[in-house]
Formats: C-alpha cells, structure tokens, sequence
C-alpha cells in the first residue's frame, strides 16, 4: 500500500515537473487551443527568438505600403538598422533600374531590414543582406491591381495616356497600340508584377518553360509570398515564419484610393486583363494556392482564430489612438499635417491619409502618440525619419 502511494506521489511529482519544464513557455491565461501551434500572442519572446533580417520586396499596388510601415514600426521599436535609398534616390532604390547596392545610403549599413521599393536583383541583394535574411514579398489579384495602377498611373505612364478618353476598355481592346516596351514608366502597364520580381513583363505567358523556370525562381528565394486579398492571413503565416508576437503584425491600412474613384470590373474585363498581364496571372494563381496550402498546414481553424485576435488588438489599438474604431479618413489634399499626407501621382487621383484628431490624443503619454504617428505615417515621410534617426545613431 505504502509502496503504491510512494509510487502516485512519484508519478504525479514527475508530471508536474514535466508540465513546469515543458509548458512553461505556456501562458496560461491566454486562449490556448488544442493543435495549434502555441507561439505567445503577446510579448514574450524575447529578440533574440525572433528572425530580425528581412527583406520585403515591395511591390505596387499591392498592399505593400502597410507592410513597410509594420517593418520600419518592427525595425525602429528593436533598434534595427533599415538599408534606405540614398537622396539622391527619393524614398526607391533606382526604381526601375535593376537594384545595386550602390543605391543603398552608407549611414543605413550593414542592414537587418530591408523594404523600399525596387527592382528584384537576387545577387546584389543577396551580397547585401546577412546570410540569415528571410526574403517575402506580396501578389495582388491582376484584374484589380491593374485597373489599381490604371488609374494611379495615367498621368505617368504613356501608354495609358495615349488613351484619347482614358478608358480601361479602350486600353484593352487594344494594349499593343497604346503600350511600347522600352519607353519611361511602360512597367506600369505591363505584368507590373513580373517586372518587379526581376522578371522580363514583355515576355510572352505562353511560354510555359519561362513560367515555370519564373515559378520555381521566385519560390526558391522567397519563403513567403503573400496574398494582398488575404492580408491578415498571410501576416499570421509571416508571424509564424519569424516568430514574431502578435504585436509585431498589428498595422493600419495605409495609402488607399478613394472608394469613388474605382472602377467595377466586368467579368470581360478580368479576363482581358488577365491575358493581357498573363505572367502576373500565373504568378498571382501559383502563390495564392501556394499561400493556401501553407495555411493548412498550420490548421484553418488556427489560422482564422488567430486572424481574429489580430483584428480584435488592432481595434483596440484603433480605439486607444483615435477613441473611434477608425481614424479619421480624409483625401491627401485636406491633410494639414505634412507628416501625413501621403504622395499623390496627381492631384486627379484621391489618395486617402488620415489625420490624427489632436485633441483626442493629447490626454495619451507621448510615446504612445508616437506610435499612433507612425501607425498612419505615409511612406516618404516615413522614409525621411527613419534615415534622419539612423544617421543621427550612425555617428
Ligand atoms: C499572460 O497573459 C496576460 C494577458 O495577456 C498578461 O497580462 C500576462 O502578463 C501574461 N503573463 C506572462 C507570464 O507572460
Ligand atoms: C534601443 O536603443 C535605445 C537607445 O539607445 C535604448 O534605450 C533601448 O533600450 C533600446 N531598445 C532595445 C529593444 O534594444
Ligand atoms: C472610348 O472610345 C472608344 C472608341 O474610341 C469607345 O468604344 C468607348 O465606348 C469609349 N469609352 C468611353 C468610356 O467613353
Ligand atoms: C486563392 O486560392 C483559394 C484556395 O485555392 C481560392 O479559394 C481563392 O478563390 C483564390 N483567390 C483568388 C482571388 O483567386
Ligand atoms: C470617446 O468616444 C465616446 C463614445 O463615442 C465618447 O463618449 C467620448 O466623449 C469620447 N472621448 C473623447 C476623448 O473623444
Ligand atoms: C475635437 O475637436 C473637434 C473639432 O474641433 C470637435 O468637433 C470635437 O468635439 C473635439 N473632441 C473632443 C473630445 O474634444
Ligand atoms: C484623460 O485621462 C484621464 C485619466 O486617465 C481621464 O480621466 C480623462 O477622461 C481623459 N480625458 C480625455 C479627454 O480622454
């Protein structure tokens, strides 16, 4: 008898100090589901579990604003170095020339993060970044990007300008009168993304062996590419990959057109778009399955769940900065605050920023306002800081 209850103390001794060893890192007061991956929600890891070298190729028109304010918000609050474009450059690193590091601000060296726009140039990038860097990058669905970049664009891009009454049909029905391959700013209206990604935008979706030798090059280096439709999903695969918390994925929509000024697609014109921009289509459908089935991998359920939690903070958040769940929107040329008001192809394009309503915040600590700042802070702007302040701890 004596021996058996020896025996259960010792059985539930030992359990205990399995669980103590084993489950420590559990917080448990937090929602902890069954099967799914139990990586902290909150602020726990600490740095030195999270993958800080990135690089985020930015791509147009695709949501990618909001990613590179996550980052420089990622890089800034973990004192990060940011690889910036020199001046000279503006905010890109010689868009659209292929990208060298001669573009790259020396006071911005050696760099963890690196996420302003340019030209996908593997080799360059690769001598530039540490050998550790995880490479992402984000697709948009083509039909709507492009008819995104149509409008954002026509004032800048030729081949839309010639269009005497600037209509997307009209563009359409026939691209090869209105578009020349090798004139200034022709990458916004062909296979924009291709072009981005390094790729040749005038060759043809036919080819089925440059498709699939693009395919495989892209997922090579690439361990993510994220889907612009399935945002918060694809951030929650990101948060995953990086270990990073929840905190460190919460973001605000930045850099949106005006919901007036878009235009409705007819299924006639998804599909000409589609043929027209067809390497765009075939990468965008590649990595959208591919983005899928990464997600099941971690369990539908858990990635939804944890969507929702993403979206539950970010309105908590909203609420602390703004005391609205949304901040108020307004067209670029209304913002008073030049630290907000985001750039605009032309003054025919309503870009939206917001403002921060300043008597809402002023009851706030300064810090806490800083992050409301930088939550809606438009790139260029945003750029100019982070290379003022890196320059600064630089010397
Ligand atoms: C556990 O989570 C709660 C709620 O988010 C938090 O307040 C607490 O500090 C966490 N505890 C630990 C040990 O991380
Ligand atoms: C970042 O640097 C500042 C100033 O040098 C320091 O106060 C802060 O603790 C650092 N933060 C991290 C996360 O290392
Ligand atoms: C633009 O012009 C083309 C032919 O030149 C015509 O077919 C089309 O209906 C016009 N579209 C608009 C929106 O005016
Ligand atoms: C992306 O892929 C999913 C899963 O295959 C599919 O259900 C969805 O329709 C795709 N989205 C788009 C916009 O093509
Ligand atoms: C915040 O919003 C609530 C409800 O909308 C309102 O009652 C309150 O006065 C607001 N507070 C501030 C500081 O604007
Ligand atoms: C903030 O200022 C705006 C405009 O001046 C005003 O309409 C609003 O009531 C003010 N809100 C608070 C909480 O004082
Ligand atoms: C400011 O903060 C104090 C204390 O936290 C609170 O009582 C007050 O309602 C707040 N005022 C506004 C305008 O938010």
């Amino acid at each position: 008898m004596v021996q058996k209850k020896i025996f259960l103390l010792f059985v539930a001794v030992s359990t205990l100090s399995f669980l103590l060893h084993h489950g420590i890192r559990l917080n448990i007061t937090e929602p902890f589901y069954l099967n799914c991956p139990s990586l902290p929600l909150h602020p726990g890891p600490d740095l030195n579990l999270k993958h800080t070298n990135v690089a985020f190729l930015k791509t147009h028109k695709t949501a990618s604003s909001t990613m590179q304010n996550l980052l420089f918000r990622f890089a800034e609050r973990n004192n990060l170095t940011v690889a910036l474009p020199v001046q000279s450059c503006g905010h890109q690193f010689g868009y659209p020339q292929y990208f060298t590091s001669h573009f790259v601000h020396p006071h911005t060296l050696p760099p963890n993060i690196i996420t302003n726009h340019m030209r996908f140039n593997k080799a360059e990038l690769q001598r530039l970044m540490p050998a550790d860097t995880v490479y992402i990058t984000i697709l948009r669905e083509p039909s709507t990007m492009f008819e995104s970049s149509f409008t954002y664009y026509h004032h800048y891009c030729p081949a839309f300008q010639r269009v005497a009454n600037g209509s997307l049909e009209t563009f359409l029905a026939e691209p090869w009168r209105y578009y020349q391959p090798n004139e200034k700013n022709s990458m916004y209206a062909h296979n924009t993304l291709a072009f981005d990604l390094g790729l040749d935008k005038d060759h043809s979706g036919d080819d089925e062996q440059y498709v699939q030798a693009s395919l495989a090059g892209v997922e090579n280096v690439f361990s993510l590419v994220m889907i612009a439709e399935y945002f918060d999903e694809s951030l929650v695969v990101l948060r995953h990959l990086l270990s990073w918390d929840l905190n460190d994925i919460l973001y605000f929509k930045l850099n949106m057109r005006n919901e007036n000024v878009k235009t409705n697609l007819t299924p006639g014109l998804v599909s000409a778009i589609r043929s027209w921009n067809s390497l765009d289509a075939r990468l965008y459908d590649y990595f959208n399955a591919s983005l899928w089935r990464q997600i099941s991998t971690h369990g539908q359920t858990c990635v939804a769940r944890e969507v929702q939690a993403l979206r539950q903070a970010q309105e908590k958040l909203m609420k602390s900065c703004f005391n609205e769940t949304n901040p108020p929107l307004r067209s670029a040329s209304q913002i008073k605050n030049n630290n907000l008001r985001p750039w605009q192809p032309s003054s025919k394009v309503d870009i939206m920023g917001y403002e921060l309503p300043a008597n809402v915040t002023q009851n706030v600590s300064s810090k806490a306002q800083e992050l409301c700042l930088k939550l809606i802070m438009p790139e260029v702007q945003y750029t100019k800081l982070l290379l003022q302040s890196q320059s600064l701890r630089y010397r």
